[in-house]
């Protein structure tokens, strides 16, 4: 596991907000919502809507575009979709926020 700091303390949201921020020049979306933050990729699975715009219900990512709606906790699409999206760990540390990347995940996503 690589974990990459994304946000300083002082940039981690206290509201419920979705925000798209490169981490080592890609993109990945901060989510949070329900007291917790979670980290996704940027891009939806089903045609590349940008999840930045898109908002959370229910426990879940709802992609703007068509409305697909992924699990934030497991990243499965919604009963019919067949799809999913990668969730990343994140953690909070005294200094900020981190997010760790399993080689694996890292070498598809980014490779
Ligand atoms: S592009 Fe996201 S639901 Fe279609």
């Amino acid at each position: 596991m690589q974990w990459f700091k994304v946000l300083n303390t002082a940039q981690i949201p206290t509201f419920d907000s979705i925000k798209t921020i490169a981490v080592n020049g890609k993109q990945v979306c901060i989510i949070k919502t329900a007291g917790k933050i979670y980290a996704t990729q940027s891009f939806c699975p089903h045609a590349g809507g940008n999840f930045g715009g898109g908002w959370c219900k229910n426990g879940q990512l709802v992609c703007p575009i068509h409305r697909y709606a992924y699990n934030l906790e497991t990243g499965r699409g919604a009963e019919g979709q067949g799809d999913y999206i990668n969730i990343f760990p994140t953690e909070l540390r005294e200094d900020g926020l981190y997010i760790g990347f399993k080689e694996s995940w890292w070498s598809k996503l980014w490779g």
